[in-house]
C-alpha cells in the first residue's frame, strides 16, 4: 500500500488507512536514528528542497535530517532567496522544479501558499506550516508520539490548550485525532477560540481545571503573538495564571497523563519549567519522532514506494 496523494497539504488529504501507513512506516524508520551510521539508501538520487519563509528549528532541521538519512540530496532556501528582488513564490518554485526537485517542503506565513504550489507543480509539495491553516507533519508526529506512549490512539481524551484561533498545529491535530477515534477538548480564553469551533466536533472549555479532568494527553500551545493583530488578553501574567500548565494543574488529569508541546516553548507562560522537563513530558520525544515521521512522508510521497517493492536492503524493515 502507498499514498494516493501527490502532495501533503492538509491532514484532510489522508484517509484513516493512509494516516496509519505513515505512522507504521515511521516506526520502521525510527530505528535508523538509533544506529551509529544513520543512513539508508532509500531516496538516493532524489532531490528535496526546503523552502522556508518563516523561522523554524524543529521542522526545518528534521526535514533536512530526514532527507539526509534517506540519502536524498537536500537544498535549503529561505527568506534571502531572489523573492526579495520581486520574484513570485510560484516562479521561485518553478525554477526549483526546473532543477529537477522531486519534493518541495514549504513553510509560509500565508495560509494556502503550499496548496497553490501543489496545484501548479508536478513535484510533490509538503506543507511544513502555512499561516494559521495547517501543519500536517506536526500532527503526524504528535500521533506517533501518543501511540508510542499510550499503545493506542482510540478512546483517548486529548486536551488542547491555548491560542486555538491562530494555531495550525491545533487544526491539524484535531482533524487527525478525530480520524483515529480520540476525543478532543479545547480550552483557552474566549478570544482565542475560533467561531467555527462548533463544526469541529470538539468539546469547548474556558476553565482549564474543568477541561483536565480525566485527560490522557495535554497538548499545550505557544501564544502565536506574531499572528495576533491585537491583544487578546490583558497581560501575559494573567494568561499564564489562567492557562499555564503547572504541577498543580497536572494533578487534575489522569496519573499517567502525557504532556506535549510542539515547540518552541515559552517557559513560565504556557507551561511551567518543572512540567516541561518533568516525567510526564514527551516534548523532546516529539522532536525525535519528527525525523522518523518526516522520513516516512518523504519516502511515501517520493514515488519510490509506488514503483519499487519494499527491499530490506534499501528500507529499514
Ligand atoms: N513545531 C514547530 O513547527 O517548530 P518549529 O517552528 O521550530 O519548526
Amino acid at each position: 500500500m502507498t499514498l494516493k496523494i501527490k502532495d501533503l497539504i492538509s491532514i484532510k488529504d489522508l484517509d484513516r488507512d493512509e494516516l496509519r501507513l505513515i505512522l507504521d512506516t515511521a516506526e520502521s524508520f525510527k530505528e535508523v536514528g538509533a544506529r551509529d551510521i544513520k543512513k539508508v539508501p532509500t531516496l538516493r538520487g532524489k532531490t528535496v528542497v526546503n523552502l522556508f519563509f518563516e523561522p523554524s528549528t524543529r521542522t526545518r532541521t528534521s526535514f533536512e535530517l530526514a532527507a539526509k538519512r534517506l540519502s536524498a540530496d537536500l537544498v535549503n532556501i529561505s527568506a534571502d532567496s531572489s523573492m526579495v528582488k520581486g520574484e513570485t513564490l510560484l516562479d521561485t518554485a518553478r525554477n526549483l522544479e526546473a532543477m529537477q526537485a522531486d519534493l518541495i517542503v514549504v513553510r509560509h506565513p500565508c495560509a494556502g501558499a503550499p496548496a497553490l504550489l501543489a496545484q501548479k507543480m508536478t513535484s510533490a509539495v509538503i506543507n511544513a506550516g502555512d499561516g494559521a491553516h495547517e501543519h500536517p507533519t506536526q500532527a503526524l508526529l504528535d500521533l506517533f508520539t501518543i501511540r508510542a506512549r499510550k499503545k493506542t490512539l482510540e478512546g483517548l481524551t486529548v486536551v488542547i490548550v491555548g491560542d486555538i484561533l491562530h494555531s495550525r498545529v491545533a487544526r491539524s491535530a484535531i482533524h487527525a485525532l478525530k480520524m483515529v477515534g480520540s476525543s478532543v477538548r479545547v480550552v483557552g480564553p474566549p478570544t482565542m477560540i475560533p467561531r467555527e469551533i462548533m463544526n469541529w466536533g470538539v468539546e469547548v472549555f474556558y476553565q482549564y481545571d474543568e477541561a483536565l479532568k480525566g485527560a490522557d494527553v495535554i497538548m499545550t500551545l505557544r501564544l502565536q503573538l506574531e499572528r495576533q493583530g491585537r491583544s487578546l488578553f490583558p497581560t501575559i501574567r494573567e494568561y499564564s495564571n489562567l492557562y499555564g500548565l503547572t504541577a498543580r494543574r497536572l494533578s487534575m488529569a489522569k496519573d499517567d497523563v502525557l504532556v506535549m508541546h510542539p515547540g518552541p516553548i515559552n517557559r513560565g507562560i504556557e507551561i511551567a519549567p518543572d512540567v516541561a522537563d518533568g516525567l510526564s513530558s514527551a516534548i523532546l520525544s516529539q522532536t525525535t519522532n519528527g525525523v522518523a515521521v518526516r522520513m516516512a512522508v518523504l519516502y511515501l510521497l517520493s514515488g519510490v514506494a509506488k514503483h519499487e517493492p519494499v527491499d530490506p536492503q534499501r528500507t529499514p524493515h
